[in-house]
């Protein structure tokens, strides 16, 4: 059976796995094989943002993309590898092999039920190469342990920070002042989704410029208050719910390519 889609939803109550009961999945599966897989972060975001800020951002976008094409959300995966943070107080990190582990054995537990098309929403460069590299391990556990969705299974990344549209919206609003960590785009769709976040907005002296990322004691060094040539006081929660309806209004097309992909 091809995977479709099944249509927008108003509320994402009926879209949220965490929400839905067994039966329910079973009966989403006969017509749909697609899930969406949030991916975050727990770790600083510089002296004014967030510590949830990634899985606060990449489970927000999910949602908005469920609600616009009825695919099923599984519950955010809220810690992710941020081995390089962990010089700043509240971070809490994964390895990069823990990580693998952890997002292995969530494609695989998906797969087993019979999901062929896992669209993960990812808000943490960090992610990337592990989760690809989970990728590729979940496909060869699909086949040797026998499932029937094996030939099937496709998993499929998405950052959506760097969503074209996104991307070009952020560098409108921002210029150079984006930079690459603790981004106002990033904070500004935090202060969109909890409002109590503004009052911690305040000025900041120029960020140190973005550079190279080695171990934690060397990236406190070299980028004293967590942020990476990034101003994170232009975010406005206006500019957060614009970006947030961007970045779900791209993947959901994204996600619909994939759904229907081979
Ligand atoms: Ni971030």
């Amino acid at each position: 059976m091809t995977p479709c889609f099944p249509g927008p939803v108003k509320s994402s109550s009926s879209i949220r796995l965490a929400l839905s009961t067994w039966t329910e999945v079973e009966n989403y599966l006969q017509s749909c094989k697609g899930v969406i897989l949030p991916i975050g972060s727990t770790e600083q975001h510089g002296p004014t943002g967030a510590i949830g800020t990634d899985a606060l951002t990449a489970e927000a976008v999910s949602l908005e993309v469920g609600k616009k094409t009825g695919v099923l959300v599984a519950p955010v995966q809220a810690y992710g590898m941020a081995e390089h943070h962990l010089g700043f107080p509240g971070t809490m990190s994964l390895k990069p092999d823990t990580l693998l582990s952890v997002i292995h054995d969530l494609l695989f537990s998906l797969a087993s039920h019979g999901f062929e098309r896992i669209f993960v929403v990812n808000g943490h460069g960090g992610n990337i190469a592990t989760t690809k590299a989970a990728f590729s391990k979940v496909y060869g556990t699909a086949l040797s342990r026998g499932l029937s969705t094996a030939p099937n299974l496709r998993c499929r990344l998405v950052n959506w920070f760097m969503a074209g549209s996104v991307f070009n919206e952020a560098k409108k609003l921002y210029g150079d002042k984006e930079g690459q960590h603790a981004t106002p785009s990033e904070i500004a769709l935090t202060l969109h989704l909890e409002p109590t976040l503004i009052e911690k907005q305040h000025k900041l002296p120029a960020a140190a410029p973005a550079g190279p990322i080695h171990g934690f004691e060397d990236f406190r060094k070299r980028y004293p208050d967590g942020r990476m040539g990034s101003d994170p006081f232009l975010a406005h929660p206006d500019h957060g719910a614009n970006l947030l309806e961007k970045a779900s209004e791209d993947l959901s097309i994204d996600l619909i390519r994939f759904l229907d992909e081979s």
